[in-house]
């Protein structure tokens, strides 16, 4: 993770915005796709994971053996537990300090190391306490896993995926896992790391992945310019990031370019786009409108709304992130 942040902005100034547009294809030809909205995707507790209650500006989450707490502004109503379950967390996120990683953790019972044995669907990795207050994972992904698995299972054929901004790269897996030929990116030498751990971890060392350290949009430019195609291609951007040599990304800058990019990159037998956006003040319109537009002419459907997690304790849905997604 990359912490030379260019300074938060949610809303790109529209002089940027138009020099971005200046610079990438003109509006597509043809036919939107299809469309369906809104398409709210659950995660339901489960052996692995669960959302086990949320509420007072909080969630306590079962990552695998631990009980964590960290903390979530759109829990708005109350706690449906009492203190004693929430008492029981293993490791409390409290960001008090600047420094990076276990520091940030505080440990109720005995001390804990920065990772620990977690499993996804038969895929073993690490979760690991984070200074950013994630863990390593982001659990509400597992529908957008499901449905990729599910395509490349039953495509028929070698099918390639390109993983931008893969972070510690359980989407890597799941795919490698379900026989794709995988190309991971992102532009943290840290990341990268974590997820070569986890691709041992899983036991999927021998399965067709490239772990590369670069800058989401670079690699794509440069792939379109060498012929290299892909029939699937996964795009979850932060807000804001840095490529390795300090390239910036801005969402509302670079993201009408990039979903250009990423069409382009496309295969002549395409399969899905999956975008997904968190942490930033737009609708899932926003997304769906722009994923539409940019795949006029292709025909299929394109489907955008909520990834959500359903808690355990009171059955309340928890938002975290938006999403749109096209399929051929
Ligand atoms: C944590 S993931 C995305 C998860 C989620 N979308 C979020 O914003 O929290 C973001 C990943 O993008 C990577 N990243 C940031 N800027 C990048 C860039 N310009 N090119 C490639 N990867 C980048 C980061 O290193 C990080 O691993």
């Amino acid at each position: 993770m990359n912490d030379r942040r260019p300074p938060r902005r949610d809303t790109a100034e529209p002089h940027r915005r138009a020099e971005a547009a200046a610079s990438h294809a003109a509006r597509r030809e043809g036919d939107p796709p299809r469309e369906r909205w809104p398409v709210i995707l659950e995660n339901q507790p489960n052996a692995d994971y669960a959302l086990i209650d949320s509420g007072d500006g909080e969630k306590l989450e079962q990552y695998g053996p631990y009980r964590i707490v960290r903390p979530e502004a759109q829990a708005l109503w109350r706690r449906a537990l009492g203190n004693a379950e929430w008492r029981k967390a293993d490791a409390v996120f409290t960001g008090d300090t600047d420094e990076e990683g276990l520091g940030r953790w505080r440990f109720p019972g005995p001390p804990l190391g920065e990772t620990w044995p977690m499993r996804h669907d038969g895929i073993d990795y690490l979760g690991r306490f984070t200074s950013f207050r994630h863990v390593g994972v982001f659990p509400e992904q597992a529908a957008h896993w499901a449905h990729m698995e599910g395509q490349i299972r039953t495509a028929g054929r070698k099918v390639r995926v390109l993983n931008l901004f893969g972070y510690t790269g359980l989407a890597s897996l799941v795919a490698a896992r379900a026989g794709a030929e995988v190309t991971h990116i992102d532009a943290s030498k840290k990341a990268i790391g974590w997820a070569r751990e986890n691709q041992e971890r899983a036991g999927l060392s021998d399965r067709p992945i490239r772990w590369i350290c670069e800058d989401a949009a670079l690699f794509v430019e440069r792939e379109i310019r060498r012929g290299s195609r892909y029939d699937i291609v996964l795009l979850d951007p932060p807000a804001y990031g840095r490529g390795p040599k300090g390239e910036v990304w801005q969402l509302f800058d670079n993201l009408p370019a990039m979903v250009d990019l990423c069409r382009d990159v496309l295969s002549d037998r395409p399969l899905a786009l999956v975008l997904t956006a968190y942490a930033i003040r737009a609708s899932f319109l926003a997304f769906h409108t722009l994923v539409r537009d940019a795949f006029a002419g292709m025909g299929g459907t394109v489907e955008s709304g909520e990834l959500v997690i359903r808690e355990k304790a009171a059955g309340r849905a928890l938002s975290t992130s938006m999403f749109s997604r096209w399929v051929a």
